[in-house]
């Protein structure tokens, strides 16, 4: 079985959250059941750097007003795993950040520029592009790749079936309707049923109607954004899917994500003796300014500075954590306000908070080691992969109870910690008394040591590898596409099935 998987970004080529990690890390579980994945993403000037053994493979011809373009094969960094990148200097070869210019704007061709990759993956898709490679599902993430599925549901010969994933239902890439006709998209689409939302084109709205299958990346997102709370806007739209529409949970990369052999780490532990712990705690005290206290709990927040991810109330109980005499340190970048809310609360509890506003790698995986408690609250969060980092570093996560993090944290009660299955902190309001409770609570279990242990050797052992997501991903592919599951037989002609489905969406 052959998969392409259509990304905006993944790691180490370009990263600015969880779709990265999740971009390599499904793959590569993916290629290691026997499934030849793909990737193809955009020729960021980083990305063409990092890139191991680049060769271009084929010119793309003139499509959607872009000339310039050609397509690029390498792999991925100690990966194993075969890169596509879409070369066009004058839509990707741009200094600043992937989506947006230096000063934070958004760049005003982001439709052109994610059109254009969704067009790529439509003509590999199609066998256009004479590379020796020819998908039987393409799987497109986010709505960066959102039009992919429309442009091959226009196809009128056999086409590879196709599966949508989204990772956030708050990013949709809508954009001004005069944007239609250049992107190739029939007017006939722009419609209530198509792809029109509230006047805009919208390429997350692409995704979920025209994919033969859609997922998302937890079961509990999965049964909110079918809500008008949860759904920004396209519930009704996902309510249509019915049971072509499901929930998977992320993983974790085992190999990036292990405090047994991290390199980054001062010193690596495991779950048979974490004392190494200890000396993380130590190292990052020091290397942060903070007092070197062994006793004294270390809260940390590795995090976009959003609304989502509650920055604003992390803020507001941050005095109530310098007052319970416990330590807060922080690496994250996102509105400016809150960055200079943060910046400001480090010069205030200076000693007792550290703040490193920018992105660092790193440091965040020095801090998932050196901290005591991880806070990952979240008015929602689709799946959140650091409080899965947390546990396994041994870092108790204190979670809101919603999307993948109500999925993969067990609170501590009474209950739970006898029978040995709490593994964090589980808080229903996205208020800050709500958190503060929850900081309380743990707080008091953090003063006896004992049940501490327990609770973190509890943490680091649940397994939240890719193994059995990715299996449920083959599954899917599979069912999508028509070809059997035995990953060893012959690869066939693209099914009829699967065009059918697509009609059937798209009708
Ligand atoms: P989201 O994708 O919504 O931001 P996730 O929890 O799924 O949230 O993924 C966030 C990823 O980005 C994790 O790998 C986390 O370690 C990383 N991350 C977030 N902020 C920073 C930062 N400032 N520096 C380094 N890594 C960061
Ligand atoms: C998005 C979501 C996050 C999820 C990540 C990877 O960024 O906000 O919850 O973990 O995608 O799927």
């Amino acid at each position: 079985m052959q998969v392409l998987f259509v990304t905006a970004e993944a790691y180490p080529l370009a990263k600015t959250g969880g779709l990265a990690d999740v971009s390599r890390a499904l793959p590569v579980a993916l290629r290691r059941l026997g499934v030849d994945v793909r990737l193809l993403m955009p020729a960021y000037p980083r990305a063409y750097l990092r890139i191991e053994n680049p060769k271009i493979v084929a010119q793309i011809g003139p499509a959607l007003g872009v000339d310039d373009a050609t397509l690029i094969a390498g792999t991925l960094p100690s990966a194993n795993l075969p890169v596509y990148l879409v070369d066009s200097p004058r839509l990707f070869r741009r200094n600043g950040g992937l989506y947006q210019n230096e000063t934070g704007a958004q760049w005003p061709d982001n439709p052109l520029r994610f059109a254009f990759l969704a067009h790529v993956g439509r003509e590999i898709a199609m066998g256009r592009l004479k590379i020796d490679f020819q998908p039987d599902v393409v799987h497109a993430n986010d709505w960066h790749a959102g039009l992919l599925p429309l442009y091959l549901s226009l196809e009128n010969g056999p086409r590879p079936a196709t599966v949508f994933t989204t990772h956030n239902m708050a990013f949709q890439g809508n954009f001004p309707a005069e944007w239609r006709e250049r992107l190739g998209v029939p007017g006939a689409l722009f419609s209530a049923g198509g792809v029109e939302f509230y006047g805009q084109i919208s390429f997350l709205k692409a995704g979920l109607r025209y994919a033969d299958r859609v997922t998302t990346v937890s079961p509990t997102y999965a049964r909110e954004i079918l809500t008008p709370e949860f759904g920004c806007g396209m519930d009704g739209v996902l309510g249509e899917r019915g049971e072509d529409f499901s929930g998977i949970l992320n993983g974790i990369d085992e190999m990036l994500w292990n405090p047994a052999t991290d390199p980054v780490l001062p010193r690596c532990y495991r779950e048979t003796d974490i004392s190494g712990k200890r000396a993380c705690k130590t190292a990052l005290q020091t290397e942060l300014g903070l007092a070197v206290r062994p006793e004294t709990p270390v809260f940390g927040f590795v995090s976009r500075l959003t609304e989502q991810k509650m920055a604003d109330v992390v803020l507001e109980v941050l005095p109530w954590l310098i007052e319970h005499d416990a330590q807060f340190v922080a690496v994250g970048e996102g509105e400016p306000k809150m960055e200079v809310a943060f910046d400001q609360a480090r010069d205030l509890y200076s000693g007792k908070v550290a703040v490193i506003v920018g992105y660092d790698e790193p440091l965040a995986h020095r801090l998932q080691a050196g901290s005591d408690i991880l806070l990952a609250p979240a008015r929602f969060e689709p799946c959140g992969l650091t409080q899965l980092y947390a546990l396994r570093y041994g870092s108790l996560p204190v979670v809101r109870r919603t999307g993948g993090l109500a999925d993969t944290v067990v609170d501590a009660t009474a209950t739970t910690i006898a029978d040995r299955s709490a593994t964090g902190f589980v808080f229903d309001e996205p208020t800050a008394d709500d958190l503060i409770v929850a900081l309380n609570r743990a707080l008091s279990l953090y003063r006896e040591p004992l049940i501490w242990r327990r609770l973190q050797l509890q943490a680091m052992a649940q397994d939240f590898s890719w193994t059995a997501s990715a299996a449920q991903y083959t599954a899917l592919y599979s069912a999508t596409s028509g070809l059997p599951v035995d990953l060893g037989t012959e690869k066939e002609s693209t099914p009829a099935a699967a065009q059918q489905t697509t009609r059937q969406a798209a009708s």
